[in-house]
């Protein structure tokens, strides 16, 4: 019987990554959140039943899923203590995990990674126990989620703006500085996959997504929210700051396809971008989910919000040339996509008219 963990398994990420698993392949799926910012599986779970077994809920009719709710950190602790701890509290019989997908992080959109950086530092500590963790119980494959905040901010400004490269970061020589705590975490967390790797024999494998987006993103980010406002015909349209400033924005389903990719391929901790290789401003969304709405809104910049690197978006011709893999989804029809699902949402009334 293959066991998958997936940590930070209720976020934006790690749910779409639960339910793809749990469609395409027969195998268990253990589930870590501590639901902080994560939703419970009742809410995004087609399939919902539970039951429990000790403290551990069991989910599905097809009982794949287990859900155990708590800090990321004291289940590595209780692990650390008992290696077979899992075995013994819930008499569940496996070896070990196969693959490992670590999203469990305080993350948090650019509210938080600028009003509250010290929070945002903990996933130091986070991702410490979990690189620690993988080094003792040596699951199958690894896959831990970097960012592109980790690339130098200097090659993200208003003069000097590229698209960024693998090899703009360089373990073996200068590194420039990463976009805040956040950035600086991932950096770290991307040189403890190499450690992992080279020095215990880890299979691991980093991914650097740009801006990742979907339908049941939470209304923090950017893309649902001024997708939910067209909807609503905001006018005069708010943005933050002066809205020229750019990411590069990559569906959801695009970055799970090309995790399986990677994990099929990379064992040795290197990392790769995951994005469209465009440029794409705050403007040019709002214009795009205007249009889907029929209507054209005058902007209002809040010039007080804070908005982070001026430019940031991919190169991903080291991706392409490697692994013939490019996004299958258009910025067109992933945003239409969300677009759909917030009128959705008005009309349910899960979103305020
Ligand atoms: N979404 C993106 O576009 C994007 C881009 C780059 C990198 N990433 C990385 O991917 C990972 C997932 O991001 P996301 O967008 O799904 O974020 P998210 O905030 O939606 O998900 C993180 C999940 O981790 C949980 N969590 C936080 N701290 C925890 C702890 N101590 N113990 C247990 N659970 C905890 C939260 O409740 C949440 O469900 C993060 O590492 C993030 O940095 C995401």
């Amino acid at each position: 019987m293959k066991i998958h963990l997936v940590s930070g398994g209720c976020g934006f990420v790690g749910r779409n990554m639960v339910k793809r698993l749990y469609k395409s392949t027969n195998d268990k799926i253990f589930v870590v959140d501590d639901l902080s910012i994560g939703t419970h599986p009742s809410e995004w779970f087609d399939d919902f039943s539970s039951e429990f077994n000790n403290d551990l809920e069991i989910i599905g009719n097809e009982k794949r899923i287990y859900f155990w709710k708590g800090d990321f950190r004291d289940f590595l602790f209780y692990f650390r203590q008992n290696p077979r701890y899992i075995q013994d509290k819930y008499g569940l019989e496996f070896e070990k995990f196969s693959d490992v997908f670590h999203f469990a992080a305080i993350v948090g959109g650019r509210a938080k990674i600028e009003g509250d950086p010290m929070v945002v530092a903990l996933d130091l500590s986070i991702d410490a126990e979990f690189f620690y963790w993988i080094c003792q119980h040596k699951p199958n494959r690894v896959l831990y989620p970097s960012s592109s905040a980790a690339y130098p901010v200097d090659l993200q400004s208003v003069t000097h703006a590229i698209a960024l490269k693998e090899s703009d970061l360089d373990f073996s020589s200068n590194l420039g500085t990463p976009d805040m705590t956040y950035g600086w975490s991932k950096l770290t967390g991307e040189f403890l996959a190499q450690i992992a790797a080279k020095h215990y024999g880890v299979s691991v494998v980093c991914i650097r997504p740009f801006s990742g987006y979907g339908e049941d993103q939470d209304l923090t980010y950017p893309v649902p929210a001024i997708a939910a406002r067209a909807a609503n015909n905001e006018n005069p349209f708010e943005v933050w700051g002066s809205g020229k400033q750019g990411r590069d924005f990559v569906h959801i389903d695009d970055i799970i396809d090309f995790i399986f990719i990677l994990l099929d391929n990379v064992k040795d901790g290197s990392a790769y971008n995951i994005g469209s290789g465009k440029l794409t401003s705050f403007l040019d969304l709002i214009e795009l989910f205007s249009s889907f709405a029929g209507y054209n809104p005058t902007i209002k910049p809040l010039l007080d919000k804070p908005v982070g690197v001026h430019s940031r978006y991919s190169d991903m011709s080291y991706v392409k040339e490697r692994f013939n893999w490019y996004p299958r989804i258009t910025i067109e029809e992933g945003m239409r996509r969300v677009y759909n699902a917030a009128v959705e949402r008005i009309k349910k009334g899960e979103l305020k008219k």
